[in-house]
């Protein structure tokens, strides 16, 4: 299952991510988690010190290594150079999987410990001004979304990513890889004309959006939310002394966090795990090509010198039968 949190900047998005990656970790199910926020605080949410954080590789400085490895012996992709962000996999590309040993986890991803078992930890890598606005060549999200574009991820086993709202994801179809998105939002007008914006993407695409209220207060906070999104609120966190030990540097052990939120990750893990009956590795992989098409169009045709359009094979759809074919 692949989920995603976002939000506005500062609303709470890595916190929650960890916690939830913390919930997932406790249930014994295998999670890759992934940083692809502007700013990369997942690695220390999750408990690594600084020197940690820093140490992580990069997957923006690896993105020749994941796509010779995607891009297998598919003969439509001639090379990693023609090989962009939107790329979609086909005939003789190399599938991605939640649990199995590969070249991407063993150069990206490494293992932090928690509580309860070890989580894959990968991150995109800092962001720089470069990265934000137009540069789509450059995007640092493009090693995360080939990533997702071919991974097959049965039930039970996670991907969780912890990213912006911003405009990098809609222009490439990163919105649209999720089987949930956790919109996260404070009870305030910002924090939920955030939501507005996402929930227009989202229903273009058939995105399922549900908003995770952070920092609740009481039922006038819980009102507010509520008269905003309606229905489309799933459920609401309080302060957390737990996260503010965290915080500290002093983290508790994961179960002492507060009941009631230990509730609400609950419901988050429901949540995402009632999406599965409603996958549709079809439309899926139609997706991709969409983007793949549109991003080609507008610049990736021009910075390859290739017809990108080319890439697509018409006979393939991503889903489990194909991963196990392989
Ligand atoms: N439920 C909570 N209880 C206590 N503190 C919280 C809670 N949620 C978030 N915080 C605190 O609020 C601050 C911002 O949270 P966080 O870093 O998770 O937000 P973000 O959306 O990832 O921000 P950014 O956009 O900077 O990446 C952090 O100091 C975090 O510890
Ligand atoms: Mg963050």
């Amino acid at each position: 299952m692949k989920i995603a949190f976002v939000g506005k900047g500062g609303s709470g998005k890595t916190t929650l991510s960890s916690l939830f990656i913390r919930h997932l970790a406790v249930s014994g199910a295998p999670v890759v988690a992934i940083d692809a926020d502007i700013n990369q605080h997942l690695g220390a949410a999750l408990g690594l010190d600084e020197t940690e954080a820093a140490e992580l590789p990069a997957m923006g400085d690896r993105l020749a290594l994941i796509k010779n490895h995607l891009r297998g012996s598919n003969p439509r992709i001639a090379s990693a150079e023609t090989m962009i962000k939107t790329t979609p996999p086909g005939e003789g590309s190399r599938l991605v999987r939640v649990r199995e040993p590969n070249a991407i986890y063993d150069a990206c991803a490494r293992p932090v410990e928690l509580d309860g078992g070890a989580v894959r930890l990968m991150v995109t890598g800092p962001f720089t001004d470069a990265d934000l606005g137009v540069a789509c060549y450059h995007s640092k999200t493009g090693a995360v979304e080939l990533f997702l574009n071919h991974l097959v991820d049965g039930r039970d086993e996670y991907v969780v990513v912890d990213m912006t709202a911003g405009s990098d994801s809609f222009a490439s179809g990163m919105f649209t890889r999720f089987d949930m998105t956790f919109l996260v939002a404070e009870p305030t007008r910002r924090g939920v004309s955030v939501y507005r914006q996402y929930k227009e993407y989202a229903a273009d695409y058939g995105v399922a959006l549900k908003v995770v209220g952070n920092k609740v207060h009481g039922p006038e906070d819980l009102d507010f939310l509520h008269s905003e999104v309606g229905d489309d609120l799933l459920v609401a966190f309080g302060q957390s002394d737990w996260v503010r030990a965290l915080e500290k540097g002093r983290p508790p052990r994961f179960e002492h966090l507060e009941e009631s939120n230990h509730r609400s990750l609950r419901t988050l893990h429901d949540a995402a795990d009632a999406m599965y009956e409603l996958r549709d590795w079809e439309r899926y992989t139609r997706q991709t090509e969409h983007f793949h098409l549109k991003n080609a169009a507008s610049w990736g045709n021009e910075r390859t010198g290739v017809d990108l359009a080319a890439q697509i094979d018409p006979e393939f759809v991503l889903g489990e039968e194909v991963a196990a074919a392989v």
